[in-house]
């Protein structure tokens, strides 16, 4: 007999070719040839452990025949309890951890359940231009229909005059703190989508994935702490206390959002760990100081690399939040085509802004997930790079 081969179904082929995966496959290719070690600042994968009391929780936790067995759909109470809690400290809001929080392995697969809850084959979605890559996916496998807002500068704040004639749609997502672009967002700009939201019977979806990272004193605000009507906020322990590979994110605000998206994840996920839920409950309710070490950690990084890029002259928005730095390409180029010349020349990896969306387009992403003495280089090795060019 021999190997059939087969096609995918429908929904699957429709998805678009990873952008990144071409990339990934170059840098690795680079990074075996001899020559300097490669500095790949295109990614956002922190580099820093996640602090001690939290894996010392989780140890603990794996060691429990209690959570050995099948966990509960609803999530544990526990964990429920500690995202209320965060809440309410952090922002003030009041949430009913039964009803208005569910947990998930990670954001993304929370804010793939918002969008496949919410979303019907051939119904609007409205996404951020520029914005985080898996938003598409998730329209895309909805069979929904993608509406790009565009975010404007100064400040990368949403146009919703842009979509006036739009009258109906099922979710609006947004993301501040930015991905790529590291602005913040302001109470009108949550105002603005709840109004806008209102007006086309959309759900607001805002995902709050760099929720802790704020720089100069500045707390991310929560859009909770505008709207919980018709919101739903997806947050991540991923970046806050960087366990990024642990997958544990949560959803929190509008009861029936909440519902549909549970049901969603029961049918397709099924449910968590048990260990990861209650290691999840400790980082949560716990102290906070290591989340706040770690904001200090990439606000120095972000003055090393904001400042190295000012020297050499290049047009940088300084970011208030995020791990990122979002700049233009000198001289007006094409980032794809920079990128690769960068890799080539300098064995430095950064994300092409095309990545993000049409208006991404000549623009790169630094990400800030290495010390600070590799970012000196990187500024060093950008220096030898413009010198030649
Ligand atoms: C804006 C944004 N949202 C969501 C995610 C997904 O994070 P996770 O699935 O680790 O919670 C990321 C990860 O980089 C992100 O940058």
């Amino acid at each position: 007999m021999s190997v059939a081969t087969f096609t995918p179904a429908e929904r699957v082929r429709a998805l678009p070719p990873n952008f990144w995966g071409a990339m990934d496959r170059e840098i690795a290719r680079l990074s075996a040839l001899p020559g300097p070690r490669m500095i790949d600042v295109s990614k956002g994968n922190p580099d820093l452990p996640t602090p001690e009391h939290i894996v010392a929780a989780m140890q603990r936790e794996v060691a429990d025949p209690v959570n050995h067995r099948y966990p509960s759909y609803a999530g544990r109470p526990s964990v429920r309890d500690a995202v209320a809690l965060r809440y309410r400290e952090d922002h003030g809001v009041a949430l009913d951890p039964a009803t208005q929080v569910a947990v998930f392995h990670g954001s993304h697969e929370g804010l793939m359940a918002a969008v496949l809850s919410l979303a019907d084959p051939g119904s609007t979605v409205v996404l951020p231009d520029p914005g985080y890559p898996m938003y598409t996916s998730a329209a895309d496998l909805a069979q929904a229909r993608i509406e790009p807002l565009p975010l404007t500068e100064p400040g990368f704040q949403p146009d919703f005059a842009a979509l006036e004639r739009l009258n109906a749609a099922r979710a609006l997502l947004l993301n501040y703190p930015n991905n790529p672009t590291g602005a913040l967002a302001t109470r009108a700009t949550f105002e603005g989508a709840v109004s806008f939201a209102e007006r086309t019977g959309a759900a607001f979806v805002h995902d709050f994935a760099y929720a802790s990272l704020g720089f100069d004193g500045n707390r991310p605000l929560s859009a909770l702490t505008v709207d919980t009507e018709r919101t739903v906020e997806v947050q991540t322990l991923s970046k806050t206390y960087s366990m990024a590979g642990w997958r544990f994110g949560y959803a929190a605000g509008n009861a029936s959002v909440i519902d549909g998206m549970k049901r969603y994840q029961a049918h397709a996920f099924s449910t968590m760990f048990g260990a990861t839920q209650e290691a999840a409950a400790v980082a949560l309710a716990g102290d906070q100081s290591a989340a706040s070490a770690l904001v200090e950690v990439y606000q120095r990084r972000r003055d090393v690399v904001v400042t190295g890029l000012q020297s050499l002259g290049w047009d940088v928005f300084v970011p208030e939040g995020t791990f990122f730095v979002w700049v233009r390409v000198p001289g007006g180029g094409d980032a794809v085509e920079f990128a690769a010349r960068l890799r080539e020349e300098e064995r430095v990896a950064v994300a092409p802004g095309d990545g993000f969306g049409p208006r991404g387009r000549g623009h790169i992403r630094i990400g800030l997930v290495h010390d600070e003495q590799s970012l000196v280089e990187l500024i060093e090795r950008l220096d030898a790079f413009m010198r030649r060019n």
